[in-house]
């Protein structure tokens, strides 16, 4: 998993991978669509969009009860199923032995597929459970144990977790049980909140970054650094905070149900040696950086 350079020796911008290699040799697109508050209808035409687009990742979660359109889309496109990225995500209601088992079922049944490329952990804490119990970490690695299982038997790809901080990843990483290590972690990461130290334990333990809320929820896109960036390389402040987060080392997964906002999101767009955010620009953006926080905060959890 090693970080692609971004520039050449001359300065002049180099395209960025299209893929990362995750710890087990699978093959993680670095650009996807993101489905969070995308129901029905909405998700549905959301991701046909994406995949016509030529966008081959689709985030999604148990909780946001839009895998059955999600299924309808990847139907409708008439796609392979192997040449579309699924992820999904064990919620907080279903952690635990038992649980976990029958939540990956309920992906698989509602996705419509004989596997799922990437099952990731949601959130560090169990649901209706004090953030401060120990019953979290030992939900967790019952969490992992069934996980494990899961992907042994092949009906996971790939493993990873969400929303772990630090002392998170580390724990189980350190977990003699965990024989399958965490090949994904992801969390939120946009130029107010880079998570510089978070991601440098993830480099240093193999574990891929995927960063969510990299429009900061749309406001980022009218923030002043970002809007001048954009008129600088003459792109949209959308497309300047995702080849930010790429240039950053991550894949991105930003969210849109409008066709014409998500069609700037390709690859080619994304990912091409035609453009590049200098050395300068770059750091014009980390100034941003405040630490605020778009979603919810699991530093918390015990
Ligand atoms: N693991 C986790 O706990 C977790 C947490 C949060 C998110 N995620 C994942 O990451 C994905 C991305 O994060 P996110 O959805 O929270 O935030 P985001 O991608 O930063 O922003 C999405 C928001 O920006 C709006 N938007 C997109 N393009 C726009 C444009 N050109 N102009 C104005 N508004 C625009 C979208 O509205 P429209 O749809 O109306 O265009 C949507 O409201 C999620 O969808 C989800 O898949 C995971």
């Amino acid at each position: 998993m090693a970080a692609a350079a971004t520039a050449s020796s001359q300065g002049r911008p180099l395209a960025l991978p299209r893929t990362i290699t995750l710890r087990n040799g699978v093959e993680l697109p670095t650009v996807g669509l993101g489905t969070f508050k995308a129901g029905g209808d909405e998700a549905r035409g959301a991701v046909l969009a994406a995949l016509k687009a030529g966008i081959r990742h689709i985030d999604t979660a148990s909780i946001y009860k839009n895998e059955a359109p999600i299924r309808e889309a990847l139907a409708a496109s008439g796609l392979p199923r192997g040449s579309v990225f699924l992820t999904s995500k064990v919620s907080p209601y279903e952690q635990g032995a038992g649980r976990a088992r029958q939540a990956v079922e309920g992906i698989l049944e509602r996705l419509g597929t004989d596997y799922v490329d990437l099952v990731l952990v949601h959130w560090p804490g169990v649901a209706r459970t004090p953030p401060d119990s120990a019953a979290n970490a030992q939900q967790r690695a019952a969490t992992w144990s069934e996980l494990q299982q899961l992907y042994r038997e092949g009906r996971v790809r790939s493993l990873g977790v969400s929303n772990y901080e630090e002392r998170h990843v580390a724990e189980l990483m350190a977990d003699p049980a965990a024989e399958v290590k965490p090949m994904v972690n992801q969390f939120e990461v946009h130029p107010r909140r880079p998570r510089r130290e978070l991601r440098q334990l993830c480099k240093q333990e193999g574990i891929a970054v995927v960063a969510y809320a990299s429009l900061g929820c749309g406001d980022l896109l009218t923030a002043p650094p970002v809007r001048r960036a954009a008129a600088a390389v003459a792109r949209s402040p959308a497309q300047v905070l995702l080849r930010w987060a790429l240039q950053e080392g991550c894949a991105v997964i930003p969210k849109s149900v409008r066709p014409e906002r998500l069609a700037e999101w390709t690859e080619p767009q994304l990912l091409g040696a035609d453009w590049g955010l200098s050395g300068e620009q770059m750091a014009a953006l980390a100034a941003m950086e405040d630490g605020h926080k778009y979603c919810w905060d699991p530093s918390g959890i015990v």
